[in-house]
C-alpha cells in the first residue's frame, strides 16, 4: 500500500490495523482523502459525537439548528459528513485527555481566535468540503490574502441568520463588522437601495472571490451594472464613450451625497470633459446666471442642468440622437 500523504491520520490508522480499535468508538470513520497539514495531534481518533455533547451540551443544543446538524445526522452523503462535530474540530481522542489546558489546544482545530488554530488549518477543514462553486478564487482572493477566516463571517455553531449560516442575521451587518466605510456610503442621500432591503452587498461582490477587481461577480464593472439595469447596455445607435468605458466615471457604486449616485454635482460632472470655453458648455454659467446672482437664471443650471436638453445621456437610439436630446 502506497502513502501518498505520509502523515495522514487515517490511511496511517487504516494500514496499521487499527482499524478494530478505532471502530471500537462510535462513528469513528476514514478521513476523506483531502490533504490535511501535519500537526502533532497525528495520532489522534475520532470518538464521535456523542462524547463530545456530553460536556458540550449548551453548544449542541444550539448546532441542532443548523443545516449541518440536519444533513450530518439525517442524510449524511459520505463517511466524512457522518463524523459530525469532528468533520469540523478534527478527530478529538487527545483533547479529551485535558480538555481545559491550554497546553493542549493542539489537540482540537478551534475556530475562535483565543484557540489558536493557524487560520490555514481553520479554513482547510471547511475548503475539504467546500472547496470549488463559489470558493473557485478563495486562495487569491483579498480576503483569502488578508488571512480572514471562514468563521469571521460565517458561525456554523448556531442559526443566527435566515439563510447561509452567518455570524449576524444579515449579509449586510456581517461585512459591516468590519467595512464600516460601506455602511457609511450606503448612509448617503443617494444611494443603491441596500439599506432598503433590496439588495445585499453579495448581490455585487463574491465575498469568497472572483477573478474581478474588488471581487465583483461579473467580469467588468459595466458588465455587472447591466445585469440588473440593462436598458443601459444598448446597442444605441449613438454611444456616449465614457458610459461605455465606465459606469464609475460619472457614478459611484455605493453612494453619494448628489443625486443619482453621482461622483460629482451636475453641471460638473459633465464639464470634467466638455469645458470649451466657446461653446455652451461652460460659459453660460456666469455668476450672473446662477441662484442669487442677480440676471435672470439660466435654465442650464436648474433642475437636471445639462440634462434638461441632453436626456439620453447614456446613449440615443433616435435618428437625430447624435447630441442625445432624444
Ligand atoms: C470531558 C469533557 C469534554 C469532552 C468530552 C469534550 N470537550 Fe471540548 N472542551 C471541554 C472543555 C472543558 C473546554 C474548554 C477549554 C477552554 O476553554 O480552555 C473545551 C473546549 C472545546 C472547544 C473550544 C474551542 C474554542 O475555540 O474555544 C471545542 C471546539 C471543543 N471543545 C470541541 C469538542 C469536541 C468536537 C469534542 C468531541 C470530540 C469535545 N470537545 C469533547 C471539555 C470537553
Ligand atoms: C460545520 C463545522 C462545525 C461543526 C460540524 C461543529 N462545529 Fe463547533 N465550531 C465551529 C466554528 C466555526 C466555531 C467558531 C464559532 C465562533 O465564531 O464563535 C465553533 C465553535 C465551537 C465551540 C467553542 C465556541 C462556542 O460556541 O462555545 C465549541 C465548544 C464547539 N464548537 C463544539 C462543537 C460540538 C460539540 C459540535 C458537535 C455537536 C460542533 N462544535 C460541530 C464549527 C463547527
Ligand atoms: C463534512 C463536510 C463539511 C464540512 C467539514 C463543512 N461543511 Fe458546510 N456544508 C456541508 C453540507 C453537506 C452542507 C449542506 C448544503 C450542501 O449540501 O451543500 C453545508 C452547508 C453549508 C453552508 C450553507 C448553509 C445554508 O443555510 O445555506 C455554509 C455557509 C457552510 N456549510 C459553511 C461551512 C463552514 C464555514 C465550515 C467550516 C467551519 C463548513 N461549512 C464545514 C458540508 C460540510
Ligand atoms: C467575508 C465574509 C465571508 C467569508 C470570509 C466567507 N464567507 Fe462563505 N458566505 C458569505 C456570505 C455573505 C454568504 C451568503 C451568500 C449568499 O447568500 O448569496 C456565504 C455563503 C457560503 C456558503 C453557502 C453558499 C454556497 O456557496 O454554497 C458556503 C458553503 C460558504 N459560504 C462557505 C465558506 C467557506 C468554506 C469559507 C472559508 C474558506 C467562507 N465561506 C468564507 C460570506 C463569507
Ligand atoms: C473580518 C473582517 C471582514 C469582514 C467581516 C468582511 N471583510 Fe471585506 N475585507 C476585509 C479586509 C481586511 C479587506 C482588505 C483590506 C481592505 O481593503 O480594507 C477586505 C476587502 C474587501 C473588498 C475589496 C476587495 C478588493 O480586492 O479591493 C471587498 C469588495 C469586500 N471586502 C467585501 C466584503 C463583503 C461583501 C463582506 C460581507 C459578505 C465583507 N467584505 C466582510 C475584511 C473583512
Ligand atoms: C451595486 C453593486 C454593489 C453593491 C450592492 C456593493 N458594492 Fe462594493 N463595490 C462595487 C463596485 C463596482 C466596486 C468597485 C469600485 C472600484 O473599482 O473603484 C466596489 C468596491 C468595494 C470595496 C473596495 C473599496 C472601494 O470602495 O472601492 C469594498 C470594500 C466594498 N465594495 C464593500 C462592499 C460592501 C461591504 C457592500 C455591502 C454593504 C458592498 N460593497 C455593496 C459594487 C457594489
Ligand atoms: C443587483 C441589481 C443591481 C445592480 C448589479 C446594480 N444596480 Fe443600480 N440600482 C438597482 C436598484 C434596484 C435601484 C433602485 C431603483 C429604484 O429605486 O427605482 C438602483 C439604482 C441605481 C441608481 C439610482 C437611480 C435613481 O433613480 O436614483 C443608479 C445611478 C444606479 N443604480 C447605477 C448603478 C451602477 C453604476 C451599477 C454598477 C456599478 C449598478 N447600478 C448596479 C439595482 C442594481
Ligand atoms: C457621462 C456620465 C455618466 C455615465 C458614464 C453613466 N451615467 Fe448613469 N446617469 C448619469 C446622469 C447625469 C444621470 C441622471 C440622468 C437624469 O437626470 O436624467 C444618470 C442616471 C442613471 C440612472 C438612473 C436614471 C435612469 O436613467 O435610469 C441609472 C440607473 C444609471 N444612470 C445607470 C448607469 C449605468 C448602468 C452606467 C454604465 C453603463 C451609467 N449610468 C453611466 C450620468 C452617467
Ligand atoms: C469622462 C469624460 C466625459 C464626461 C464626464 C461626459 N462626457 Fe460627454 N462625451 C465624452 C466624449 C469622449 C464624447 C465623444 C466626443 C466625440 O465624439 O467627439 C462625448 C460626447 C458628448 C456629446 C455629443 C457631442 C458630440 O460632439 O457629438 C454630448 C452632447 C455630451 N457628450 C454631453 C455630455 C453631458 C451632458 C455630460 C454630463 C452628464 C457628459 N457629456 C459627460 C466624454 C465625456
Ligand atoms: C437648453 C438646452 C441645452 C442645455 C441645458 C445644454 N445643452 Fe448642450 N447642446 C444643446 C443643443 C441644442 C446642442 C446642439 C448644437 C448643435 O448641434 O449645433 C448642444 C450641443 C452640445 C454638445 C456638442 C458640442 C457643441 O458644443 O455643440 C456638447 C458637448 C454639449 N451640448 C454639452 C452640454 C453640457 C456639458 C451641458 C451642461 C453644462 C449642456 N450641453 C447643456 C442644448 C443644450
Amino acid at each position: 500500500m502506497t502513502f501518498p500523504r505520509p502523515f495522514s491520520t487515517a490511511r496511517l490508522g487504516l494500514a496499521a490495523g487499527v482499524c478494530a480499535a478505532l471502530a471500537l468508538v462510535a462513528g469513528t470513520v476514514a478521513q476523506s482523502p483531502t490533504p490535511a497539514p501535519v500537526t502533532d495531534n497525528r495520532d489522534a481518533v475520532y470518538v464521535g459525537e456523542a462524547v463530545c455533547i456530553a460536556c458540550h451540551q449548551t453548544q449542541n443544543n444550539q448546532f441542532t439548528h443548523t443545516q449541518h446538524a440536519n444533513v450530518f445526522r439525517l442524510n449524511p452523503k459520505n463517511e466524512k459528513e457522518k463524523l459530525s462535530c469532528e468533520a469540523c474540530h478534527g478527530p478529538g481522542s487527545n483533547h479529551l485527555k485535558d480538555p481545559a489546558s491550554p497546553a493542549n489546544r493542539g489537540a482540537l482545530v478551534g475556530f475562535t481566535r483565543e484557540w489558536g488554530t493557524p487560520v490555514a488549518k481553520q479554513n482547510s477543514m471547511c475548503l475539504s468540503c467546500h472547496e470549488g462553486g463559489q470558493r473557485m478564487f478563495w486562495a487569491g482572493s483579498t480576503h483569502g490574502t488578508n488571512e480572514l477566516s471562514c468563521s469571521d463571517c460565517h458561525n456554523p455553531m448556531a442559526k443566527l441568520s435566515a439563510g447561509g449560516l452567518l455570524k449576524k442575521p444579515t449579509i449586510n451587518e456581517t461585512c459591516y463588522t468590519c467595512h464600516q466605510q460601506q455602511r457609511a456610503e450606503f448612509a448617503k442621500r443617494s444611494h443603491m437601495p441596500l439599506p432598503e432591503g433590496k439588495m445585499t452587498c453579495a448581490d455585487c461582490h463574491n465575498p469568497h472571490g472572483s477573478t474581478t477587481k474588488a471581487m465583483l461577480k461579473s467580469d467588468s464593472i459595466n458588465e455587472l451594472c447591466y445585469n440588473c439595469h440593462t436598458e443601459k447596455r444598448g446597442p444605441f445607435l449613438w454611444e456616449h464613450a465614457p458610459v461605455r468605458e465606465n459606469c464609475l466615471t460619472c457614478h459611484n457604486a455605493h453612494g453619494s451625497n448628489h443625486d443619482k449616485l453621482l461622483t460629482v454635482a451636475r453641471p460638473f460632472s459633465c464639464q470634467q470633459c466638455h469645458s470649451n470655453a466657446a461653446g455652451h458648455q461652460s460659459n453660460l454659467y456666469n455668476a450672473g446666471q446662477t441662484v442669487g446672482g442677480g440676471a435672470a437664471i439660466s435654465s442650464r443650471v436648474l433642475g437636471r442642468t445639462c440634462q434638461n436638453c441632453h436626456s439620453q445621456i447614456h446613449g440615443s437610439n433616435h435618428p437625430s440622437g447624435a447630441r442625445f436630446q432624444r
